[in-house]
């Protein structure tokens, strides 16, 4: 019964604070429980099994791990996540790749990441959403790929795809 308690808090803290868009408090108080300090298992094997190339986007990136595994497999990879905190925290992590890491949401992509992605690789964005937001992360999805890109979470492949 007690292990089913990290689950619950998780859905709790993340609906309320996605509901206010006010997703930076948690990397403000250290409290970025998600991350794993590295790039998650499920996106390490997708990218070893799937041949994806070109410009990839990784919304919700937190602390830049995805992006950084996404260049180390040859992709032109650039990480939006709405949370300033996240996007120091991840320049700080990976230097290297600081360019790489955008402020901004996902509901309203800057004009230059419209239009222009091959693929998109995300890992917890879609999920820690409530569902009332899936609309706008769909349509977010849609403004950033290129035409014929393709939307990838990961872990879970849409119908058909
Ligand atoms: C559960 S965390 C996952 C972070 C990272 N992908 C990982 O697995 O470690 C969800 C992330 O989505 C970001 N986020 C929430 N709403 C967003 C939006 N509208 N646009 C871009 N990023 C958003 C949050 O700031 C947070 O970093």
């Amino acid at each position: 019964m007690r292990r089913s308690l990290p689950l619950v808090i998780d859905i709790a803290l993340t609906t309320d604070c996605m509901g206010r868009m006010d997703q930076d408090k948690f990397y403000q108080k250290g409290e970025v429980f998600w991350d794993r300090g590295g790039p998650s298992p499920p996106m390490k094997q997708y990218l070893a099994r799937h041949a994806v190339r070109g410009r990839a986007l990784v919304p919700g990136r937190g602390r830049g791990h995805e992006v950084a595994l996404a260049v180390e497999h040859g992709l032109n990879a650039t990480g939006l996540d709405i949370a300033p905190t996240g996007v120091a925290e991840a320049r700080a992590l990976y230097p290297h790749l600081a360019e790489r890491f955008v402020t901004g949401s996902l509901f309203d992509p800057p004009e230059e990441m419209r239009g222009v992605y091959d693929v998109v690789l995300e890992h917890t964005c879609m999920s820690a959403l409530p569902p009332a937001m899936r609309a706008d992360y769909r349509r977010g999805i849609d403004l950033t790929l290129r035409r014929g890109g393709l939307a990838d979470r990961g872990v879970v492949h849409r119908a058909g795809a």
